[in-house]
């Protein structure tokens, strides 16, 4: 049996756990990236940054960047089509403190890959090959490529993508072996992970419906990846991955659940902003309280509210107990403030 608590590298980064944390827009804020931390993450992982946005020093773009110092080692993930634009950008990454620099070469969706960025790389090896080459001559951080198997189904493009990456200077590869046309339907094909496995002499990360402990072992010994990458099953669930590291699988308390959820509105409330985290907050109530832990009616309680104090006034009303969680948890977490990096990079232009 593989012990997920085993260290491992990504070139010369140590990673602590065989666990990674997936990146995933509009969910991987820091807070996801610091509890995914405390609950066995070896790595985090941005969502995906546009390199555009970026070079326009989009402000929200930009925030992007912010590193807590808790949460190394982190990986910051890009997309873009262009080499020059993103070799820019990776500096902009390696200078925001991340130690890994991730290329999005898998974003199905139509917005991405109209531009000619996410999946669609997958059809061009030569265009994705220069990317990373560019990429890797740009910055001292290792770079990282995450890839789709193809874009059409039953693709093997990865096959061939994937070995070319890595002559181009990519030192580590994550497949989700979906292909780009699937989106989320059907099922990931871990087949074709072990085929990539054996053609690169990088680590490779397995992605997709990774959901218990069972399946991360049996994906880690027929593949031969490093590590596997967990997604949707860690959305309002942190429990998942210290289960998955080598805990005991077991269903949080209620007093656990508000605890965990009051801790999280508050440090998004910290990064993004009330106005902002408000809107932001409303899908994970669903991911924290559903999967049987409370009536249906009390999130549709909470979706409606304005403000996240409030919110918080709800939950701790439907479970007493977990003030006291709450006071212990803000006592051992750094609070954001006290652990999020000033951005070294000036929002209003220039460097
Ligand atoms: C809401 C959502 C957003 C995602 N955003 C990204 C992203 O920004 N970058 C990326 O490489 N993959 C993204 N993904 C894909 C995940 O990283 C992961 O590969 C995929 O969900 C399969 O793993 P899972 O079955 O554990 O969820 C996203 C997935 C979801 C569900």
């Amino acid at each position: 049996m593989v012990d997920l608590r085993d260290t491992w590298f990504v070139r010369d980064v140590e990673i602590p756990t065989r666990l990674v944390l997936a990146p995933m827009a509009g969910v991987s804020v820091q807070a996801f990236r610091r509890q995914g931390r405390r609950f066995g993450a070896g790595l985090v992982c941005s969502e995906m940054v546009s390199c555009a946005g970026i070079e326009h020093r989009n402000e929200r773009t930009l925030g992007y960047l912010r590193v807590a110092s808790d949460e190394h080692p982190l990986a910051i993930q890009l997309f873009g089509s262009e080499a020059r634009t993103m070799a820019e950008a990776a500096r902009m990454v390696e200078a925001a403190g991340a130690d890994i620099v991730d290329l999005n070469f898998g974003c199905p969706v139509k917005k991405v890959t109209k531009t000619g960025a996410g999946a669609t790389l997958l059809d061009d090896p030569d265009r994705a090959a220069r990317i990373v080459s560019a990429i890797a001559e740009a910055v001292d951080l290792p770079v990282t490529v995450k890839l789709r198997r193809g874009l059409r189904d039953g693709s093997r493009d990865c096959l061939v993508v994937g070995p070319r990456l890595v002559e181009a200077g990519a030192s580590c590869l994550t497949l989700h072996p979906r292909s780009a046309q699937q989106m989320y339907t059907g099922t990931a094909d871990h087949a074709l992970t072990a085929e990539l496995v054996s053609l690169v002499d990088v680590p490779v990360i397995a992605s997709g419906d990774i959901v218990s402990r069972a399946k991360a072992q049996t994906v880690l010994a027929t593949t031969g990846a490093a590590a596997v990458m967990v997604g949707r099953a860690a959305q309002g669930n942190p429990w998942v991955l210290e289960e998955i590291v080598g805990g005991d699988a077991r269903e949080p308390t209620r007093e656990e659940v508000v605890a965990e959820l009051v801790l999280f509105v508050r440090e998004t409330v910290r990064e993004l902003g009330e106005r902002r985290a408000s809107g932001f907050l409303k899908k994970f109530y669903g991911w924290y309280l559903g999967r049987g832990r409370f009536p249906r009616p009390f999130k549709q309680e909470l979706v409606v509210l304005d403000s996240t104090d409030e919110v918080e006034r709800r939950l701790i009303a439907a479970a007493p107990g977990s003030l006291a969680l709450i006071e212990r948890l803000e006592a051992e977490v750094p609070s954001g403030d006290e652990v999020t990096l000033e951005l070294p990079i000036s929002i209003y232009g220039g460097g």
